[in-house]
C-alpha cells in the first residue's frame, strides 16, 4: 500500500514519466500466510538465500518462525524454512535484547526462551515486511530491523533511552543455543570474546521432517556502542566472569537454556548485530560475515537485498489496468514465495566435496513438483538448472535422488519418487547449463529399478510386486526394503506417472527398449481400477458414480477403502505417514482418481466419456471432496481441458481465487508448502497451468488484461493478451485465439511459448464457446480420446511421437535444443 502511493507520487511529480515506473515489489506482501496455518517465512532473505532473519514467536504454528496470531516473540533468528507442516524448522541461535537489566545486575535480566517471551509482546501494526527486510517493535519499546546477504543477517536494534524502572539504558543482547523445535543435542558450545564482543559457537540439531542430525556454527559481531561487559548464561543465571560454555541437552525433556551475552554502555545509537551461520565451521561463518557485510551498513545491505528481489521478479509484467490491487498483490506475492525455498547452500555442504551447486530445503518435492518448480523453470531457469544439478549430485554422493530434503538430511518420502518428475520436467523443457543428463537418467532409472533397504526416505518400495503384479499391493510381502506399508493406491498412481516421466527421457536419449518398458509400466494405474466400485455417502445415499481405484491384495483380490476416506470431508481417518494410515496419502480415492497426468484420454474413457468425466470433476469440487489447501487438488482445477471443456477450468479457477486465497496474513487455505500455494495462484492467474513433467500448459484467460513473461535466458517476451478483458470476471470464456497472429484452436501451448516469446491473443466472451473443444484441440495423452462427438480418435502414440504430433518442438529433435541451459 505504501509503495502504491509512492507510484502515484512519481506520476504526479511527473519526474520520470518517460522512465518505467512499474515496480513488482509494490505488490509483494511477505506477511500473506503469516497466520492461520500458512506457516510462511515472512522475514528478510535473498532469493534462495541461506540467511533468513525474522522474529520467532512461541506460536504452535511457528514453522516459519514468525506468526501474527497473538503469540509473543521469543527471539530473532537467522535460518528458516517456509510454509512447511510438521515440526518447526531451524530458527537457530536466536538473539534477544533488553534495554537494561534492573539495577544493572545481569542476573535480573531474563534469559530462558520460555520466560523471556513475557518481554516479546508486540502489536501487529508495528510489523513491517518487504522483500529483503523485516521490522517489528516490541512492547518494551525496542525496535528490531533486519536484512540479509546470502549467509549473513544484519539486525539493527533501536532502544528507548531509559530502561526498566527509568534507569539509564545499558542494553544487553543475548544469543541463545536454541532452535524453534528445541531439538538441540548434547555438547553445544559458545564463546564470547570479552574485548571485541564476538560470539562464536556451534550445536547439533535435528531436521524437522527427516532422519539424522546436523551441526550448525555461527559468528556474531556488534557495532554501535562500547562494550561494558560480556559473559554466558545457563538456565536462568548469568555471569560476566565466564566466557566459554559447553552445555548438555540435559535430561529434563527440553534443551537446557544456555548462551552468551554482551552488554553496552549506550542506547544513543542503534546497535547493529551481524550474524552469519555455516555448516562448515565457525571460522567459515566469520568469513561470510566479514566478506558479505564488512562495514555494518544497514541501508546498503537492505537496498541490495531489495534490488536482488526486484531483478528476480521483473521478468513477469502484468497490466494493472482496471484490476483490483488485491489481485496484483495475490499474484506477485505468490511468485515471491516461490523463491524462498529451496535454499542455495552451495559451498556449505560438509557431506561431500564437489564442484556442483548444492541446494537444500526441497521440502518436499511431493509439494514442489506440481507447480512451484515448473514456475521457476519459466521465471528463473538458471536457478532450476542449479537445483537439478544439485539433485543429481545428491544422487551421486548419497546414492539416491531425494524426495524431501532439509538441513543436510534425508526427509520422508510421501508418495512416489517424484524427483523423477522434476528431472523430466527440466529435461523436456530443454534445461542444459552443465546438467549431466546421463547421470540424471541413471538416477531416475535407479528409482524405478533398485529398491532401497530403507525406502522411508528415498526410492520406492514394493518393486518386486510392482514388476510381477503391476501394482503395489495392500499388505505387500516385501523382505528387501522397508518403509511404511500404507498408501498402496497413491504410490501405484505416482509410480506409474514417474515411469512415464522416465520414458520421455528414455525416448529422447534413444533408449528405445527402456522407453517401451517404462511406457508399459506407466499404464500400471489401470490395475487398481475397479470398474464396479461405487461410492456412497455416510448416510448410505449414493454419489451416483461408479468405477474407482481400490486397494488390491497380493493374491489379486480386491480390498476396500471408502472412496471418500481421507477427503476434505473426512475428519477421522489417519491419512499421513502413520503406520495406521490409509491407502491414499493426504487425499481421497476420489481425488487421486484423477492423477493420471499422462493418460487423461484413457481415464476419461474409463469414467464413461467426457461428459461423465466432467460431471465427476464437478462433483469433486462442488461437494468439497477436494480442498485447494493441499497440492493434489491443483491439477484437478484445470483437468476439464482434457474433456474438451476449457471454459470450465477457467470458471473453476475463479471459484478458488480469490475466495480461498486472499492477500492477508490469514489468507492462505493451508500451509504454503515452500511456495507451492504461491505458485498455484501465480500460474492460475497467469492463465497457463502446467501439467508437470510434460511441456504442456493449459490455457485459461489471465486474471489481467495482459501478461508478459520475459525469459531470463533468451530475453524473449512471451505475451498473453485478453481482448474484451472483464475485471468482473464474467467474460472468462475464450471465443477464439491467435498464436503469433495465426488462428489457434488448441487449448494448450508448449514450452516454446516461453522460450521463443510467442504471443497469444485470447478473445473473451460471456458464454462458453466451441474454442478448444475438439479432439484435435486437446492436450497430449498417451491413449486415444474416445467418445468426443463421433469424429473418432487420434492415433495411439508413443512418447516421442506424442509430442511431435502435438507440435512440440523442444526436446525430441524436431527443431533441436534452443534454450541453451
Ligand atoms: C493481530 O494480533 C491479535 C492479538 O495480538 C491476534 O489475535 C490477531 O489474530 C493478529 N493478526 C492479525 C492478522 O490481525
Ligand atoms: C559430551 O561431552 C561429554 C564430556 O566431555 C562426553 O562425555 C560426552 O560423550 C559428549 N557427548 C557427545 C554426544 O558428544
Ligand atoms: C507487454 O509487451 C508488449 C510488447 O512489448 C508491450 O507493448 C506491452 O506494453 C507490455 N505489457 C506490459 C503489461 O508490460
Ligand atoms: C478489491 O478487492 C478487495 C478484496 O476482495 C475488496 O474488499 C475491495 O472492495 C475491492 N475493491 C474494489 C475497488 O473493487
Ligand atoms: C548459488 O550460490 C552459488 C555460490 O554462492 C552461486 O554461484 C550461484 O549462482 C547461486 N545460484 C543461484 C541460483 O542463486
Ligand atoms: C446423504 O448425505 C449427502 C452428503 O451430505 C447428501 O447430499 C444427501 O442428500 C444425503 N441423503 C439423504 C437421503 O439424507
Ligand atoms: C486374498 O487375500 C486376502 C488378504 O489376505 C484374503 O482376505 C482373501 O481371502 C484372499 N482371497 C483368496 C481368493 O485367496
Ligand atoms: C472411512 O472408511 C471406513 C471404512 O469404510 C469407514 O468405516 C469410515 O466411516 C470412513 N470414515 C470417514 C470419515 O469417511
Ligand atoms: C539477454 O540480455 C542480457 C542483459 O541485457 C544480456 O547480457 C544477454 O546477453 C542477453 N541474452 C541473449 C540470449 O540475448
Ligand atoms: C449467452 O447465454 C445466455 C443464456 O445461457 C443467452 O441468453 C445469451 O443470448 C447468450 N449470449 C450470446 C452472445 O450468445
Ligand atoms: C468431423 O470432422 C469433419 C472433418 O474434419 C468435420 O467437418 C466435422 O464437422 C466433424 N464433426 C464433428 C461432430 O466434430
Amino acid at each position: 500500500m505504501v509503495l502504491l502511493l509512492v507510484a502515484c507520487w512519481w506520476a504526479v511529480a511527473g519526474k520520470v514519466l518517460a522512465q518505467d515506473t512499474f515496480d513488482p515489489l509494490a505488490y509483494v506482501d511477505p506477511l500473506i500466510g503469516a497466520s492461520n496455518g500458512g506457516n510462511v517465512f515472512p522475514g528478510a532473505s535473498l532469493p534462495y538465500g541461506m540467511a533468513k532473519a525474522v522474529a520467532d514467536t512461541n506460536s504452535g504454528s511457528r514453522q516459519g518462525g514468525f506468526t501474527m496470531d497473538g503469540a509473543a516473540v521469543t527471539g530473532f533468528s537467522m535460518m528458516h524454512d517456509s510454509g512447511t507442516g510438521g515440526s518447526p524448522s531451524l530458527g537457530n541461535f536466536a538473539l534477544f535484547a533488553y534495554t537494561n537489566c534492573p539495577g544493572g545486575d545481569v542476573n535480573q535480566c531474563v534469559f530462558p526462551k520460555k520466560t523471556r517471551a513475557a518481554f516479546g509482546r508486540f502489536s501487529n501494526s508495528s510489523v513491517s515486511a518487504k522483500p529483503g527486510t523485516f521490522g517489528i517493535t516490541l512492547e518494551s519499546g525496542i525496535r528490531a530491523e533486519m536484512t540479509t546477504t546470502h549467509h549473513t543477517s544484519l539486525f539493527s536494534f533501536t532502544f528507548p533511552s531509559l530502561g526498566a524502572d527509568e534507569e539509564p539504558a545499558q542494553p544487553l543482547i543475548l544469543q541463545d543455543l536454541t532452535d524453534l523445535a528445541d531439538s538441540r543435542q548434547d555438547n553445544a558450545t559458545v564463546t564470547v570474546d570479552p574485548t571485541t564482543g564476538r560470539i562464536t559457537g556451534s550445536a547439533r540439531f535435528l531436521p524437522s521432517f527427516g532422519t539424522g542430525s546436523f551441526v550448525l556454527h555461527f559468528c556474531t559481531d556488534f557495532s554501535g556502542a562500547d562494550i561494558v561487559d560480556s559473559g554466558i548464561f545457563v538456565n536462568s543465571r548469568a555471569s560476566t566472569e565466564v566466557h566459554d560454555l559447553t552445555i548438555s541437552r540435559s535430561i529434563n525433556g527440553y534443551p537446557l537454556p544456555g548462551g552468551a551475552f554482551v552488554r553496552f554502555n549506550s542506547a544513543a545509537e542503534p546497535i547493529l548485530v551481524r550474524t552469519a551461520t555455516s555448516f562448515i565451521s565457525a571460522e567459515r561463518a566469520c568469513e561470510h560475515a566479514e566478506n558479505e557485510i564488512p562495514d555494518f551498513d544497514f541501508t546498503a545491505v537492505s537496498e541490495a537485498a531489495t534490488e536482488a528481489w526486484r531483478a528476480k521478479m521483473s521478468p513477469i509484467r502484468v497490466s494493472t489496468n482496471q484490476v483490483n490491487g488485491s489481485m496484483l498483490t495475490n499474484f506477485y506475492s505468490g511468485i515471491y514465495r516461490t523463491m524462498i525455498n529451496p535454499q542455495n547452500y552451495t559451498g556449505e555442504n560438509p557431506l561431500w566435496s564437489s564442484d556442483e551447486p548444492y541446494f537444500d530445503s526441497f521440502y518436499c518435492i511431493w509439494d514442489q513438483f506440481r507447480s512451484q518448480l515448473p514456475l521457476l523453470t519459466i521465471t528463473d531457469p538458471g536457478a532450476v538448472t542449479d537445483m537439478v544439478r544439485s539433485l543429481i549430485d545428491t544422487y551421486r554422493h548419497s546414492g539416491w535422488l531425494p524426495d524431501c530434503r532439509m538441513s543436510l538430511n534425508k526427509g520422508y518420502t510421501q508418495g512416489g519418487s517424484n524427483a523423477d518428475v522434476v528431472l523430466a520436467d527440466a529435461y523436456v523443457k530443454g534445461l542444459q547449463g552443465g546438467i549431466n543428463w546421463d547421470d540424471g537418467y541413471a538416477a531416475v532409472v535407479k528409482d524405478a529399478e533398485v529398491e532401497p533397504y530403507d525406502w522411508c526416505c528415498e526410492g520406492r518400495g514394493g518393486l518386486d510386486s510392482w514388476k510381477s503384479l503391476g501394482y503395489i499391493p495392500v499388505e505387500d510381502f516385501d523382505y528387501k526394503g522397508f518403509g511404511t506399508m500404507t498408501r498402496s493406491i497413491s504410490r501405484t498412481l505416482e509410480y506409474a506417472y514417474n515411469d512415464f516421466c522416465i520414458a520421455q527421457m528414455a525416448a529422447s536419449l534413444g533408449k528405445t527398449s527402456d522407453k517401451d518398458k517404462f511406457i508399459a509400466s506407466s499404464g500400471n494405474w489401470r490395475n487398481l481400477f475397479k470398474a464396479d466400485q461405487i461410492s456412497a455417502w455416510w448416510n448410505g445415499s449414493s454419489t451416483g458414480f461408479t468405477g474407482f481405484f481400490q486397494p488390491r491384495y497380493l493374491n489379486q483380490t480386491w480390498g476396500f477403502q471408502d472412496p471418500l476416506n481421507c477427503s476434505n470431508l473426512d475428519a477421522t481417518s489417519v491419512c499421513s505417514l502413520q503406520n495406521t494410515g490409509r491407502e491414499t496419502f493426504e487425499s481421497s480415492i476420489w481425488e487421486y482418481g484423477f492423477f493420471v497426468p499422462h493418460d487423461q484420454a484413457s481415464l476419461i474413457t474409463l469414467y464413461g466419456g467426457p461428459s461423465a468425466f466432467t460431471s465427476r470433476l464437478d462433483y469433486l469440487h462442488d461437494r468439497s471432496i477436494t480442498y485447494i489447501g493441499n497440492e493434489p487438488s491443483f491439477l484437478t482445477v484445470f483437468q476439464y481441458h482434457y474433456a474438451g471443456r476449457p471454459a470450465l477450468s477457467a470458471l473453476r479457477s475463479h471459484f478458488y481465487i480469490p475466495s480461498f486465497f486472499s492477500p492477508t496474513p490469514s489468507g492462505l487455505p493451508g500451509n504454503d508448502d515452500s511456495g507451492a500455494m504461491g505458485s498455484f495462484v501465480a500460474f492460475a492467474m497467469m492463465g497457463l497451468f502446467p501439467n508437470p513433467g510434460q511441456p504442456v500448459y493449459l490455457i485459461t484467460p489471465p486474471f489481467f488484461q495482459e501478461v508478459n513473461v520475459t525469459h531470463p535466458l533468451t530475453n524473449k517476451t512471451a505475451r498473453v493478451k485478453n481482448v474484451n478483458f472483464d475485471p468482473a470476471y464474467e467474460a472468462v470464456y475464450i471465443q477464439s485465439a491467435t498464436l503469433d497472429g495465426e488462428v489457434y484452436t488448441k487449448n494448450w501451448v508448449d514450452h516454446s511459448f516461453f522460450t521463443e516469446g510467442k504471443e497469444l491473443v485470447l478473445t473473451l466472451g460471456r458464454n462458453e464457446s466451441a474454442w478448444g473443444t475438439r479432439v484435435e484441440d486437446l492436450p497430449p495423452s498417451l491413449g486415444e480420446y474416445q467418445g468426443f462427438g463421433g469424429n473418432g480418435s487420434v492415433k495411439r502414440a508413443t512418447a516421442e511421437g506424442l509430442w511431435r504430433r502435438a507440435g512440440y518442438k523442444g526436446r525430441f529433435g524436431v527443431v533441436g535444443d534452443k534454450v541453451g541451459m
